[in-house]
C-alpha cells in the first residue's frame, strides 16, 4: 500500500483510530502508487457537453502522513478533481465559492470568451457563484490546469490549495492508446504540526519569497510526496505534466533514459524532440514519452535537476541539490509487442510573421511590466480582433521571469535570435536571466480586457503584471 496522502475529510478522532500508513523504503511496487486527482463527474446527458459542479472551500485534510492541515480545496481534494473533455465540446461548469475571501477559477491556456477567463475582472465573492460557460476550439487538445487568479491573492490560494489539470483530447490523438499518466507538481511549506507555512510579514523570508516567489521544501505529484510508477520491458507511457507550483521551475529528468519531448503547453508537437532534461517553469505543461528501457528489477527516480532562475542575493542555499520527485520501477513483466510510435503527432500550422501588423516590446524589470505595475483601470495596450502581431519580450533583470498570456495561444519566434527548432502552441515561456524572446500570437475571436503577467504568483500578486484589450 502507499502512503496516503490525500484522504477524505474525516473528524480528528476518526483519524486516530487508523493506522498510519507510510510508504516502505525499497519495496518493489507491483502497481502504481501514484494515483490520479478524481475526474469531475459529468452531469450532462446532451451529447457534446461537460458539465460539473466545483466548489472551493475550506477543508482539513492529510496532506502530510499522519497529520491533519487546513487547507482550501476544490471539492475537497488537492490536487482539484481534473476536468476532462473533448475539442469541441460545450464545458459548463457551475462554481461555488464557499471560501471566507473572493476567488475566480481561472481556465489557464484555454480560448475562451473574456467574461469566462476568472480573471481578476470578475472576482465571484464568498458565497457567490459563477457559471464559466465555454465551447473548446477544434485543434486544441492539450493539457491545460485551472487556478484561483483573484486581485493580488493567487498565491496564498494556490498555497493553500487550489488547483487541478484540465485535459483536452482530440478525436485524432494518435498516441491515444498508449497508458496515460499526469503529474501534478506542486510544493509547500509546513509547521512542525502540520499547517501551512506562511513567512511572517516583513520578515527577512518574507522578503525572500517576494522575490523568488514562495517555494516549499515538500515536492508533491499530484498531492503525495515520492509516489511510484510502474513500467514494463518495451512499454511507453504518456506523462501529461503540470507545473502548478507557484513559483519553482523544475528540470525533469530521469537517469538512464533520454526523454522523448512531444507536446507543450497547448498540446502535442510535430515531431518527438530527444532530451536529456526539460525545464518546466510555472504554469507550463509537458508531454513525455517515458520508456521501459531500464534493467527489469530497477529502480530510478524522476529528478528535479538543479535550475538557477535565482538573484545571487536570493537564492537559496541548497538550489544546487537534485530532488526526487517519483520512483519509476522498471518491472520484470514484458510488453506482449512491440509499440510503434507514429512519425507525425499533429500538424501545427505556422503563423504567418509577414501577416503580423504590429511588434510590440514588453519590458520585464523586477516587478514591473514595461515599468508599471498592475492598474486594474488601466489598458496597456490595445489591439484589433483577428490582427496578428509579434510580441518582443526582454527581461532585463537577472532573475528568470516566465511570460503568460491569457486567451491567445501562440508559437515562440526565436530565443534571443536564435530561432526556435521547432513549432509548438504555448500560452507561457519562461524568459531567462537578462535574456529575450519573440512570439507570435493571432487575436482570434473574443474582445475584451485579457492580462499578461509574470507567473511566478508572487510577481503577479505584486503588480507584474498589465491588460491587453482587444476590439
Ligand atoms: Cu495561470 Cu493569469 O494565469
Ligand atoms: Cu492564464
Ligand atoms: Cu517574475
Amino acid at each position: 500500500m502507499a502512503a496516503s496522502l490525500v484522504m477524505p475529510i474525516v473528524p480528528v478522532a476518526a483519524l486516530h483510530a487508523q493506522p498510519l500508513v507510510v510508504q516502505q523504503v525499497g519495496s518493489k511496487p507491483a502497481a502504481d502508487t501514484l494515483r490520479n486527482p478524481p475526474v469531475l463527474r459529468n452531469i450532462s446527458s446532451r451529447p457534446h457537453t461537460v458539465e460539473v459542479n466545483i466548489v472551493a472551500a475550506p477543508a482539513r485534510i492529510s496532506v502530510l502522513p499522519g497529520r491533519l492541515t487546513d487547507v482550501y480545496a476544490y471539492n475537497g481534494s488537492i490536487p482539484g478533481p481534473t476536468l476532462e473533455a473533448r475539442e469541441g465540446d460545450r464545458v459548463i461548469i457551475h462554481f461555488r465559492n464557499e471560501l471566507p475571501e473572493a476567488t475566480t477559477v481561472h481556465w489557464h491556456g484555454v480560448h475562451l470568451p473574456a467574461k469566462m477567463d476568472g480573471s481578476p475582472f470578475d472576482p465571484v465573492p464568498p458565497g457567490g457563484r459563477y457559471d464559466y460557460i465555454f465551447n473548446i476550439p477544434r485543434g486544441t487538445a492539450g493539457t491545460y490546469w485551472y487556478h484561483p487568479h483573484p486581485d493580488g491573492r493567487s498565491e496564498y490560494q494556490a498555497a493553500m490549495g487550489l488547483f487541478g489539470a484540465f485535459i483536452v483530447r482530440a478525436a485524432n490523438d494518435p498516441i491515444a492508446t498508449l497508458p496515460e499518466k499526469l503529474l501534478v507538481l506542486s510544493d509547500n511549506r509546513f509547521r512542525p504540526d502540520g499547517s501551512i507555512e506562511f513567512a511572517d510579514s516583513n520578515s527577512t523570508q518574507s522578503n525572500i519569497d517576494m522575490e523568488n516567489g514562495r517555494e516549499g521544501n515538500v515536492l508533491f505529484v499530484n498531492g503525495q510526496v515520492m509516489p511510484s510508477i510502474v513500467i514494463r520491458k518495451g512499454e511507453v507511457q504518456r506523462w501529461r505534466v503540470v507545473n502548478a507550483s507557484a513559483a519553482r521551475v523544475y528540470r525533469l529528468a530521469i537517469p538512464g533514459q533520454v526523454l522523448l519531448h512531444v507536446g507543450s503547453d497547448d498540446g502535442l508537437f510535430e515531431h518527438a524532440v530527444e532530451r536529456n532534461d526539460i525545464v518546466v517553469a510555472n504554469s507550463e505543461r509537458v508531454e513525455l514519452l517515458v520508456r521501459g528501457t531500464g534493467k527489469p528489477g530497477s529502480d530510478v527516480e524522476l529528478m528535479d535537476l538543479p535550475y538557477d532562475r535565482y538573484m545571487p542575493q536570493t537564492r537559496p542555499a541548497d538550489w544546487n541539490t537534485p530532488r526526487a520527485l517519483l520512483d519509476l520501477h522498471y518491472s520484470d513483466r514484458v510488453m506482449p509487442a512491440p509499440v510503434t510510435l507514429p512519425t507525425t503527432f499533429r500538424v501545427v500550422p505556422a503563423l504567418d510573421t509577414a501577416a503580423a501588423t504590429v511588434t510590440r516590446t514588453v519590458v520585464l524589470s523586477q516587478g514591473m511590466i514595461n515599468g508599471h505595475t498592475m492598474d486594474m483601470s488601466r489598458v496597456d495596450m490595445q489591439a484589433s480582433v483577428g490582427a496578428t502581431e509579434i510580441w518582443d519580450v526582454e527581461n532585463v533583470v537577472g532573475m528568470d521571469h516566465p511570460f503568460h498570456l491569457h486567451g491567445f495561444q501562440f508559437q515562440v519566434i526565436d530565443r534571443n535570435g536564435v530561432p526556435e527548432p521547432f513549432r509548438s502552441w504555448k500560452d507561457v515561456v519562461n524568459i531567462p536571466k537578462h535574456e529575450a524572446v519573440r512570439f507570435i500570437v493571432r487575436y482570434a475571436d473574443f474582445p475584451g480586457k485579457w492580462m499578461f503577467h509574470c507567473h511566478i504568483l508572487a510577481h503577479e500578486d505584486h503588480g507584474m503584471m498589465a491588460v491587453l484589450q482587444v476590439r
